[in-house]
């Protein structure tokens, strides 16, 4: 005899609407399939057993199900399938292999002893969000000059849809607290070489709405990005290749900034501790017209490391997102395709806050940010709207102190 109260089929019924089928199924058939997953033998579907105080025969299985169903449905991420009886479907399909979750809702993904990974859209989640937040880490999905039907929001939009997803965040973020955005530098005016002046606007924007200062813009340099903008370098040749990414460095209060170098101090080259170790400088000397001055002694103190520079260098790919993508792939699971470096979303996290600070990204995508918070010992929430990326960055998490993952789909 099977208990069916102790069953969680919600994973198996999530699973059965997944692509494979369209994401389109009726009642009969999602009972069969689950049962089947469940490894249920496949008389308990046709078993009925009086239920509630009127005993009126109900098969348990399918009940159960029937109760899943409901809470994807009212999770939003299923719908009747209009004039088709008894026929469910997941929500808005979202271009190839991907369904994205609808408004209003917000379902757990996956958690640990730190963190919790959201399936739900940002601006829903945030918005009900009441903690104080020490640093978003984030890259929101590129601004494109014309939309596309899956996420990326119409450049003309862009800086008023920045400026409302942050707003909830911006209102819980600690004094001095750091709001960070990798964005892009390569959208370009339609038909032009010439780059859009949106990320000027932003930056205005997020100052003159949300009282936003910015510390700093940092340069992500990345060696491994592939060439482009194809058009205008390798094609027109009258643009460079590019290398770089911006992050826009925000805070609310630049004189109270939660930042501390020394936490992100770099090892000395040979060079400079071959200055220490000859007692500094031996040079008298002035440069730019004396505004800088070298005198002997000058870079003698023996100091724990160097502080970096505002170039950060960081190749986009890494171990960890290659094992990322592999354990994805292996769970059939499409692989997100911008994901930061872990190296990078470690130094930030590490330089912006503490150990038991709060760390959100309200773009989680692969859950980086999540990853490398996870990894420092500081408390995280993302947020992320396509279920298979949530399922796909529970994989990284495996390891995490109180893992639970509640959404699956794998076979
Ligand atoms: C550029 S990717 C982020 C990549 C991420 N930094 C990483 O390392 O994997 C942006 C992500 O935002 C998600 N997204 C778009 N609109 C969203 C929304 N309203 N709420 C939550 N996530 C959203 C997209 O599905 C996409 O995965």
């Amino acid at each position: 005899m099977v208990d069916t109260a102790q069953l969680d089929l919600f994973s198996e019924v999530l699973h059965a609407y997944s692509a494979e089928r369209g994401g389109t199924l009726d009642n009969a058939t999602l009972y069969a399939d689950v049962a089947e997953r469940a490894g249920l033998p496949e008389e308990l579907l046709s078993e009925r057993v009086p239920v509630g105080k009127a005993g009126q025969p109900h098969n348990l299985i399918a009940r159960r199900v029937r109760w899943h169903q409901q809470t994807l449905k009212h999770a939003g991420i299923l719908q009747r399938v209009e004039e088709q009886r008894g026929v469910w479907k997941l929500t808005e399909p979202a271009g190839k292999d991907l369904n994205r979750i609808g408004p209003n809702v917000g379902v757990v993904g996956f958690s640990t002893d730190l963190g919790v990974a959201i399936l739900g859209a940002s601006e829903t989640v945030f918005e009900r969000i009441d903690t104080p937040i020490t640093l978003c880490l984030t890259s929101p999905p590129y601004a494109l000059a014309k939309a596309r039907s899956y996420g990326n929001p119409n450049e003309a939009e862009y800086v008023d849809w920045i400026c409302r997803t942050l707003e909830p965040i911006v209102r819980n973020l600690v004094r001095g607290g750091s709001i960070c955005l990798n964005v892009s530098n390569d959208i370009f005016m339609p038909g032009s070489p010439a780059r859009s002046l949106y990320r000027e606007r932003l930056i205005l924007a997020l100052h003159d709405r949300l009282g936003l200062h910015k510390v700093d813009e940092l340069i992500w340099h990345n060696p491994s990005k592939p060439p482009g903008p194809v058009q205008y370098a390798s094609i027109q040749r009258v643009q460079l290749n590019v290398a770089w990414e911006p992050i826009y460095w925000l805070s609310n209060c630049p004189q109270a900034l939660r930042s501390n170098n020394r936490r992100v101090l770099q090892e000395h080259t040979e060079r400079h501790l071959r200055l220490i170790r000859q007692g500094g400088e031996q040079r008298d000397a002035e440069y730019s017209d004396g505004a800088y001055r070298i005198h002997p002694g000058r870079f003698g103190n023996a100091t724990v490391g160097r502080i970096p520079r505002n170039v950060l260098t960081f190749g986009h790919s890494c171990a960890d997102q290659r094992a990322y993508k592999a354990a994805a792939r292996a769970a059939g699971l499409p692989a997100h395709g911008a994901p930061m470096p872990l190296s990078l979303a470690s130094f930030l996290v590490e330089f912006l806050s503490s150990e038991d600070d709060l760390v959100v990204d309200p773009f989680g995508g692969s859950f980086t940010t999540a990853k490398a918070a996870e990894r420092l010992g500081r408390r995280w929430l993302s947020t992320e709207i396509m279920l298979e990326y949530v399922v796909g960055a529970a994989t990284r998490f495996s390891d995490a102190g109180g893992f639970m993952q509640n959404l699956r789909m794998a076979a």
